[in-house]
């Protein structure tokens, strides 16, 4: 291990590429997400110290740490450079990675999803939905999202002026959306969100399927394998029944979609409904929970939203920036490559650090503040070049319909209770979050 280089403190700058160790764990750790402030600090350090470093920790393989918003571009736009397929693409230690290798018979991944996939298979499997996501296509679904964000509002109302929005809103909004659109019966909702909130928190006791912390739990891989064995057995009854009478829904598209002439494998559609299922909904349910954050937090940008609602696209984009409910995703190079003066070798392992991109000070002015008309707003929370965010369209517009049938009736909103984040260094967001309002 190359000697340890302190880069928190104004004072100490690093004389070497390596991060000290204290400031890779609060960079990794899901409790470092938890309290809304350690990872942040991090990246603000790594960011003007060491933007480009590279982490050494006993049991995991040695990783660069990407905080600039033009490096996570640079990086994200070379998708034939570096790549997703190779290794795990979300990070993980060497004894887990090994589990996964000897449970797959050598991919390093659980699923194959477009996320893991790289040319030429990622354009062929992108091509069948990325016409169905576009906003041309999604737009004929807003009548039917209206009625769901409507059933919401309803729903706040009945409420009586408390509620904790990101458990009572904001979790199920976005599910309902995404189930819609996957044509996924609404009985079956609760086993879906349960499903999708194992998945994603499985560092947070309070989500988890055994209640036990990040790195506690000795069957968090078993775990892990039963959540998706879940998931396919769901999604393998949905596959059958759209093979034999196809609809207007995407399962019918993924279910009935042919690769080289060929009809897509049922592994192939099962990950392809966990990429979707899983990928639409946390994320949207994060940025939704923390607009209203946002607003209680900064009541000024409340009352600019009451008087102008022509800034509600803003209040969206703003909200997925400063939550940035995904992470992270790992890249792995494939040739010698200098990027910000270090040397890459083949091989390399990447951390895009979404969030500290989006709070660059290069590029954001004064990051840290949720503005509703920061104008440009030019975020990387989608991510960026062949993987780009297939959602984003549909993610936006059913936010943009929530708000616009939400804040006219807003006389007034405001914290009732602590808000709380979840603890995730994957994807997540507000967890907690009670809110006093009055609805008109
Ligand atoms: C605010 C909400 C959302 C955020 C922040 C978000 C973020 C992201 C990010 C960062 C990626 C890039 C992955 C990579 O580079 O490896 C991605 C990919 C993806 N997202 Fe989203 N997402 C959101 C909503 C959605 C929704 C609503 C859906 C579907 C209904 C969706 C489906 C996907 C899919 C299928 C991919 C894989 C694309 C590919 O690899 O080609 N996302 N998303």
């Amino acid at each position: 291990m190359p000697s340890l280089v302190r880069v928190q403190g104004e004072t100490e700058m690093p004389a070497s590429e390596a991060i000290a160790e204290d400031v890779v764990r609060a960079v990794i750790d899901p409790a470092a997400y938890g309290d809304g402030v350690t990872a942040l600090g991090a990246f603000r350090t790594l960011r003007s110290h060491n933007p480009l470093g590279r982490a050494e920790l006993e049991g995991v393989d040695p990783f660069w740490i990407v905080t600039k918003h033009a490096d996570i571009l640079e990086i994200s736009r070379q998708n034939d450079l570096f790549r997703s397929g190779e290794r795990s693409t979300t990070f993980t230690n060497r004894e887990a990675d090994a589990r996964v290798r000897q449970m797959t018979g050598g991919s390093p991944h659980l699923v194959r999803s477009l996320v893991q996939m790289d040319a030429p298979d990622h354009p062929k499997h992108r091509l069948l939905t990325q016409s169905w996501f576009l906003p041309q296509n999604i737009r004929r679904l807003e009548d039917r999202i209206r009625h769901i964000a409507r059933e919401h509002v309803d729903r706040m109302a009945e409420l009586g002026g408390e509620c904790d929005f990101a458990r009572d809103i904001a979790m199920t909004y976005p599910l309902r959306v995404i189930m819609e659109v996957l044509g996924v019966p609404s009985q079956d909702e609760p086993r879906m969100l349960r499903l999708t909130q194992e998945l994603f928190g499985a560092s947070d006791p309070e989500l988890n399927r055994s209640g036990s912390t990040a790195g506690e739990n000795p069957n968090a891989m078993a775990e892990l394998q039963g959540i998706i064995a879940d998931f396919f057995m769901y999604f393998k009854g949905i596959t059958d029944d759209r093979k034999a009478s196809p609809k207007g829904d995407l399962a019918s598209v993924i279910a009935n979609g042919e690769i080289d002439g060929a009809p897509i494998s049922d592994f192939e559609a099962m990950s392809y409904y966990v990429i979707v299922a899983t990928a639409g909904h946390d994320t949207t349910s994060s940025s939704t929970a923390g607009a209203i954050w946002g607003l209680c937090e900064t009541p000024g940008e409340f009352a600019k939203l009451k008087a102008d609602p022509s800034l509600i696209p803003g209040l969206v984009d703003e909200s997925i920036r400063w939550v940035t409910p995904v992470k992270h995703f790992m890249r792995s190079a494939t040739a010698p490559y200098e990027l910000r003066g270090r040397k890459i070798a083949p091989g390399d392992w990447f951390w895009l650090a979404y969030p500290s991109g989006n709070r660059d000070e290069e590029v954001f002015d004064e990051p840290d503040a949720f503005r509703v008309d920061r104008n440009p707003n030019r975020h990387l929370a989608f991510g960026y070049g062949a993987h780009l965010c297939l959602g984003q369209h549909l993610a936006k517009m059913e936010m943009r319909i929530l708000w616009e049938e939400l804040i006219p009736r807003l006389a007034s909103l405001e914290f009732a209770g602590e808000p709380k984040w979840a603890v995730a260094s994957f994807v997540g967001g507000p967890k907690r979050l009670p809110i006093r309002f009055k609805l008109t």
